[in-house]
């Protein structure tokens, strides 16, 4: 997908610019960005809800990459933002996003975090706790504010993902509980509160979800609570937030639905279930992160040390691995690579991607057919968008990679490469005492 083809010299481009180019220009690893793609995502996903004619609001999960320019992008597209932290707000705000199209989530706010987001007048809080409920009362009372809130309940639901990105099930940290009544109480008490005005309720089941049949399910299920609701507490909600987590094509075993087919039948499902009960259908929100930014990425590496088992395997190690990408060694994750600067050859053998961190597990890809690597080549992973940078470590004092955002033949740095000296810029050596 996106402006990836093959050019004249048989290499891989993106966005009109030459793979080879780029790493000769910016060095390796690299995170290279499509930037048509981010912006043509955004816009699938606003055409997909305007053909509905419903009202809804798309916020970015942040988390998926957090970094200034990604935040304009969003802003420009139209698009909300859902921030997890202080230092993702922060981003955001250092970028010039809006603070009212802010949403603030997360299951552990400190009181610092809550106040930075009172003060920055931020759009919606969505409260995953009675901890975090009673005291954004008690801070929003101190900033004179009444603040829009959601509750984030746990349906109890099995994403059918793996079980580290699955956040719906009962056991979860995530949310208030449906089962034990707590998402009642939590409902009760948000509404006695003096400073706290409920919007309505959020769920968010997991991540990269290819059944969209998990959506229909949730809905149901939060659609009764809202009946329940609406007779029990004379609550009509004004907002239902059905979450992100819609998946993307890592590899060929993985079948998403496009943007529009995950909104259709999140909209067919509100439609019917709220139709079913009489109900004013609230306004509907979802939150995509991957889905955004997961496919516009492609981490560039330089081939190194290249080690052959004789009939077991051959591994080729790359400039980075896991402190760049830890998706593989946390998830299991797959994902898909070429040659980049031999990218018309044939496949001629089947080898092991190695990163270069000091761990066993710092593997990036198993199995991968390629044309006859050898030292120095460029191999481009795709498909390392999301949860790339922003989960990246300087493990082993690696240095991040910087991120180029590539459009129309022109590269933009937008993150530089860190230094040595960035590695040690908190550091302090121990005073010297007298033994
Ligand atoms: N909304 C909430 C409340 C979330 O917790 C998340 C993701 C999202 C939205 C966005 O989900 P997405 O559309 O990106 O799937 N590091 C893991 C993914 C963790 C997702 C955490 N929450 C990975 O690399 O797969």
């Amino acid at each position: 997908t996106g402006t990836s083809r093959i050019n004249s010299l048989g290499h891989l481009e993106i966005g009109g610019c030459d793979c080879v180019q780029l790493a000769e220009q910016y060095g390796t690893p690299l995170y290279i960005y499509d930037e048509w793609l981010i912006r043509e995502k955004c816009r699938r996903y606003m055409r997909a809800f305007e053909k509905t004619e419903m009202p809804f609001k798309i916020a970015y999960a942040s988390k998926a990459l957090s970094i200034k320019a990604v935040c304009q992008i969003i802003h420009e597209e139209g698009l909300h933002l859902d921030v997890v932290s202080g230092g993702e707000l922060y981003t955001a705000l250092s970028a010039g996003f809006p603070s009212k199209r802010i949403h603030f989530h997360g299951n552990n706010k400190s009181e610092e975090e809550i106040e930075f987001a009172l003060g920055s007048d931020i759009g919606c809080f969505v409260v995953d706790n009675f901890c975090e409920l009673s005291m954004l009362d008690r801070l929003a009372k101190k900033h004179r504010k009444i603040v829009p809130i959601l509750l984030r309940i746990t349906p109890g639901i099995e994403s059918g993902t793996h079980h580290y990105i699955s956040t719906g099930r009962q056991d979860s940290k995530f949310g208030f509980d449906l089962d034990t009544n707590q998402a009642y109480e939590a409902v009760n008490r948000a509404l006695n509160l003096s400073s706290i005005h409920l919007l309505g309720l959020h769920s968010h089941i997991g991540s990269q979800i290819l059944d969209a049949k998990k959506f229909e399910s949730t809905i149901a299920i939060m659609v009764k609570f809202l009946d329940t609701l609406r007779s029990s507490l004379s609550f009509t909600a004004e907002v239902l937030n059905v979450g992100g987590g819609f998946g993307i094509r890592y590899h060929v075993g993985d079948t998403p639905l496009s943007e529009e087919g995950y909104i259709q039948a999140i909209v067919s499902a509100v439609k019917e279930f709220f139709h079913n009960i009489d109900y004013p259908v609230p306004e509907i929100w979802v939150e995509p992160g991957r889905s955004i930014v997961g496919e516009a990425g492609t981490t560039l590496y330089t081939v190194g040390a290249i080690k052959e088992i004789p009939g077991i395997c051959k591994y080729v190690s790359v400039d980075g691995g896991m402190t760049d990408n830890v998706r593989p060694a946390l998830y299991q994750a797959k994902y898909e690579a070429i040659v980049a600067n031999k990218a018309a050859h044939l496949n001629e053998e089947t080898v092991d991607i190695a990163g270069k961190c000091c761990e066993s597990g710092d593997i990036l890809i198993k199995g991968i057919h390629v044309p006859k690597v050898q030292f120095g080549d460029l191999l481009a992973v795709f498909c390392t968008g999301a949860y790339g940078y922003s989960m990246a470590s300087n493990y082993n004092r690696i240095p991040r990679p910087p991120i180029v955002f590539v459009k129309e033949g022109k590269s933009t740095i937008v993150v530089e490469r860190e230094t040595y000296r960035d590695l040690l810029a908190k550091e302090h050596t121990l005073h010297k005492h007298n033994v």
